[in-house]
């Protein structure tokens, strides 16, 4: 079969995404590797590899190049990734190993900041395994872990020489996973394609053997390639790589409030993309119907529209506050001009975002 690929257009750090025949792709690209004489070393987790226990032998890996850690977002932390820098180190890996992350968007984001670090960098390699890491982590080249302090506080950008995305991965991944991984889906749509917002709306729901999945994933992978080539290391004063964040100043409130693992992060995105839209609306932006269609949309692919307990509105508030996002002290959002075009809006007042919060059930 032809692999389909897209590039990420990135100059000197330009890579390929593969779809169609991603599994060839890396077979070929391990096999160029190893000629080349280079170690290569793959990190993964024990839940992705009891769910899919050939694949990589079958792409030409060997179990001693394998570390499996965890499952779980826990293992994104100092612990884990002093763990993988020590493998790598045992094993007096050299500056021309390559480190593969096979996994979600948990291992894909600690590999990538091992990959980052060890020996000032190496190359790194994805294949995701969940339709968020498809659609979002794998790509853009956005790595780090959590400290106790918080989610994501230490990372670097490093973009990977490749992506592998082999959609039949999924058909292992827990449903609630797969529907988490949609709420980006739906981002991509509301924040730069109301085509791919329409073929959504037509769906009767979307699983891993879906027809229609893999244009699906492609398209998202394609808005993310095109938002980061633009702006790499989200510097635009305005708009660029911060629009992919539509939803997400809401879901990492509740995140942060509800106490990580009380909602995915999909599922809080969910609400997320509700709470913008009604910003959105308030802010004279949006008509008020499109409230009730992205509400449609979210749940219908089984994500929530609103908070299942109430979380306190002051700690929501103050939650955003932290959020590494604002600028200037000032509460950034992003809100929609029509749905499929988004921008960002710094200023709200809080009086409104408090009461967009009680709407969803805060109390
Ligand atoms: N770097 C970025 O740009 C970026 C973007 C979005 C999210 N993230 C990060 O991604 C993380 C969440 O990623 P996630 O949702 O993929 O979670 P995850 O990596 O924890 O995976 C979810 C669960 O599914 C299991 N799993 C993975 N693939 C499977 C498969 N094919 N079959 C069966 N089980 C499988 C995992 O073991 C895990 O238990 C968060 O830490 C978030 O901060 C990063």
């Amino acid at each position: 079969m032809k692999t389909e690929t897209l590039t990420v257009e990135l100059a000197e750090r330009r890579y390929p995404i593969y779809f169609t025949a991603a599994k060839d792709a890396l077979k070929t690209d391990l096999a160029a590797l190893r000629s080349g004489g280079r170690r290569v070393q793959v990190i993964s987790d024990a839940r992705v590899l009891h769910a899919h226990p050939n694949y990589l032998a079958q792409a030409g890996f060997e179990d001693s190049e394998i570390l499996s850690l965890p499952a779980g977002e826990p293992t994104k932390s100092l612990q884990y990734f002093s763990q993988s820098l020590s493998a790598l180190a045992n094993q007096s890996a050299n500056r021309d190993c390559a480190l593969f992350a096979f996994g979600g968007g948990v291992i894909g984001d600690l590999a990538g900041f091992v990959a980052a670090s060890y020996l000032r960098g190496i190359d790194f390699y994805q294949i995701p395994t969940t339709l968020l890491a498809m659609v979002d982590s794998s790509v853009g080249g956005k790595t780090g872990i959590n400290l106790p302090e918080g989610k994501n506080l230490v990372g670097a950008f490093w973009q990977p020489k490749a992506v592998y995305i082999d959609t039949a991965l999924l058909e292992t991944l827990p449903p609630r996973e797969f529907a988490a991984g949609l709420a980006e889906v739906i981002k991509y749509g509301l924040l730069a394609d109301s085509e791919l917002l329409e073929n959504l709306f037509a769906l009767d729901g979307l699983a891993a053997d879906s027809p229609e999945l893999p244009a699906i994933v492609r398209r998202c992978c394609a808005i993310k390639a095109q938002v980061v080539a633009e702006d790499e290391t989200e510097t635009a004063q305005a708009d660029g790589r911060a629009l992919l964040n539509l939803g997400h100043t809401f879901a990492h409130a509740i995140e942060n409030v509800a106490g990580y693992g009380e909602y995915l992060h999909g599922e809080a995105v969910g609400i997320g993309l509700s709470l913008a839209t009604r910003l959105s609306v308030a802010l004279g932006q949006l008509p008020e119907n499109e409230i009730a269609r992205v509400d449609q949309v979210v749940r219908q692919f089984q994500l929530p529209t609103q908070l299942r307990a109430p979380l306190r509105v002051g700690d929501l508030m103050a939650a955003m506050q932290r959020d590494k996002k604002n600028r200037g002290g000032r509460l950034r959002f992003v809100t929609m001009e029509e749905l499929g075009n988004a921008v960002t809006t710094d200023g709200v007042d809080t009086k409104l975002i408090e009461s967009l919060w009680r709407d969803a059930g805060a109390s």
